[in-house]
């Protein structure tokens, strides 16, 4: 098994008896960000009211609160549906540096049955292009996973 068929198989087994989100989302950014030492902020934000996100639980330094659907590249994610692949975050002019060292960015959206995005799912790196395509392959998986599970 690849380490990332690993780290998923590790999140499928902690959450197998679990129904609450906020343990499942705590759980799933612990899991991601101590496996993959590129990862240097990971974390979700939960659509809380139309068009807007709040930050949910995260490891790293500390992040925007708020996010509206039309700022930055978590906003992008929600407001799409898609995931935003950002190798540079410096040419996404719409990018929110919550840490200036921050260099590229990968964001998923969570969905619910009906195709809403529920909650984003964010990581940071301090490392040009630092995400693999099979970092992103775990990421969306993990996030389909979520919410089939979870909404
Ligand atoms: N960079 C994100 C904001 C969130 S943080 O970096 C933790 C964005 O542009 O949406």
């Amino acid at each position: 098994m690849s380490n990332h068929d690993e780290v998923f198989a590790r999140i499928e087994s902690l959450l197998e008896d679990e129904s609450d989100w906020v343990s499942a989302m705590s759980t799933v950014v612990c899991e991601l960000h101590n496996s993959f030492e590129h990862f240097h902020w990971t974390g979700f934000y939960r659509t809380v009211a139309p068009n807007l996100l709040k930050i949910g639980p995260y490891q790293g330094g500390h992040g925007c609160l708020v996010i509206p659907f039309d700022k930055g590249i978590c906003g992008a994610a929600a407001t799409t549906g898609l995931t935003q692949d950002v190798p540079d975050v410096h040419a996404r002019p719409e990018h929110i540096a919550c840490s200036s060292t921050t260099l590229s960015e990968v964001v998923v959206p969570i969905k619910d049955s009906n195709g809403s995005v529920v909650a984003v799912l964010d990581l940071d790196s301090d490392i040009p292009a630092a995400f693999s395509s099979q970092d992103i392959m775990l990421t969306e998986n993990v996030c389909k996973y979520l919410g089939e599970k979870y909404f």
